[in-house]
């Protein structure tokens, strides 16, 4: 056996937990705040900046679902021009993994670009410290950041060391006004992240473990939280499972239902849980077939019957929360149904799960589950 975790984050956990932030930054910390333009309207980025004693605090407030790399290139600007020291990241994934890539260049030379695309290499950062205000990318505990490239039409994640934050402040209550829809597509995301991490097979009995909590609390909490936006006990179980898929899924990467939510989501342009959700379950079908017992004891852990009940528990609670009905009935043509396989088999990780999957297994299987999607 042989395995290996890195987990530098200070996580702080809690109901109100984001009023302690001053004790996180020094007073003398020239700020930029990275956030969208809904928490910003919603008044929440200067709530939590009221609690801060700095004087030089700046804001970019634009960043978008699925960030592009121009979002990125805007924000560095500000950051450069304000000779920021520590860049705070509030908000859902797309925020955080904005923060990541402006904390880690304005301290260096060149454009986004040069990084993604792998002609310069992260070597630093500014002070940065994560606040979810969704229940679902973990973001704050990982060392990956998302990136859409809007020209070349294509979603590319990067991974360094360097994203993991100083400080990851999980506080449930900022995420009592998601809207049940965004809240139905973060949940998906969560759970396949801990999926994921289970089954991967570079996984490890930490991050197994951890991952096997986070499926149990996503099942159980997901869809009150649907239902009832201010259930706070189910609130609080759901940010709580999204950090630890979080966790566990930064260590051992994730597997094929990420790798295809790439193209999916280049297709389809739907949110990444709704591009998760379109593959969970046949992918989990598929992983069963190969390896029969690869969710046994997930199941069991989980209260489930079986390994066919629970995939049957994920399916149902898709469709109770209409999930897939959000996705473009656009016709995809056996070329491009081919070209979705190829680029997902492409990633290494991919093949990280139980079983094997090549490029014509993996088109059959596309071939028969988009077909049922769009009936
Ligand atoms: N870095 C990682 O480890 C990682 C993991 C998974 C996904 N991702 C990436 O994260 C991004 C998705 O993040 P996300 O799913 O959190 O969504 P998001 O950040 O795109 O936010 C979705 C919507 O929810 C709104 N919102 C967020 N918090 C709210 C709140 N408290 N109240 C009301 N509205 C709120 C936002 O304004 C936005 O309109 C994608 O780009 C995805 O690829 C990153
Ligand atoms: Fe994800």
């Amino acid at each position: 056996m042989e395995y290996s975790i890195y987990m530098p984050v200070n996580i702080q956990f809690g109901e109100g937990m984001v009023k302690r932030i001053d004790q996180f930054c020094s007073p003398k910390d020239r700020i930029l705040f990275i956030c969208d333009p809904v928490i910003e309207q919603m008044g929440l980025r200067k709530k939590i900046a009221d609690n801060l004693k700095n004087s030089d605090i700046s804001v970019f407030s634009d960043v978008e679902p699925n960030p592009s790399v121009h979002t990125v290139n805007k924000a560095l600007r500000i950051a450069k021009e304000n000779k920021i020291d520590l860049c705070i990241g509030l908000g859902g994934g797309s925020s955080l993994d904005t923060a990541k890539a402006v904390a880690c260049i304005s301290s260096a030379d060149g454009s986004f670009e040069d990084y993604l695309y792998g002609k310069q290499v992260v070597k630093g950062r500014k002070k940065l410290i994560l606040i979810p205000t969704t229940a679902g990318t973990g973001s704050e505990c990982t060392c990956v950041g998302v990136y859409t490239d809007t020209e070349k039409n294509r979603k590319t994640g990067y991974r360094t060391p360097y994203f993991y934050c100083d400080t990851a402040i999980v506080d449930p209550e900022l995420t009592y006004s998601v809207p049940s829809s965004v809240t139905a597509a973060t949940g998906i995301d969560a759970f396949t992240h801990a999926l994921e991490a289970y089954w991967n097979t570079s996984s490890n009995s930490l991050c197994r473990g951890a991952a096997m909590y986070a499926c149990r609390d996503v099942l159980k909490n997901l869809y009150s939280c649907y239902e009832d936006p201010q259930n706070k006990t189910a609130r609080s179980s759901l940010s709580n499972a999204s950090m630890l898929g979080g966790w566990a899924f930064g260590q051992v990467r994730t597997t094929l239902i990420h790798a295809l939510s790439f193209p999916f989501a280049d297709y389809f342009h739907v949110p990444h849980g709704i591009a998760c959700a379109l593959s969970l379950v046949p992918v989990m079908r598929y992983a069963v077939s190969n390896e029969p017992d690869c969710l046994t004891e997930l199941a069991c852990f989980c209260s489930y019957p079986s390994t066919k009940d629970l995939i049957a528990e994920v399916e149902n609670m898709i469709n109770r929360m209409n999930l897939l009905s959000s996705i473009p009935d656009i016709h995809i043509s056996p070329a491009e149904m081919r070209d979705i396989a190829e680029k997902a088999c492409a990633l290494e990780y991919a093949h990280l799960i139980p079983g094997d999957i090549d490029v014509e297994r993996l088109t059959f299987l596309l071939n028969d589950f988009l077909r049922r999607v769009f009936e």
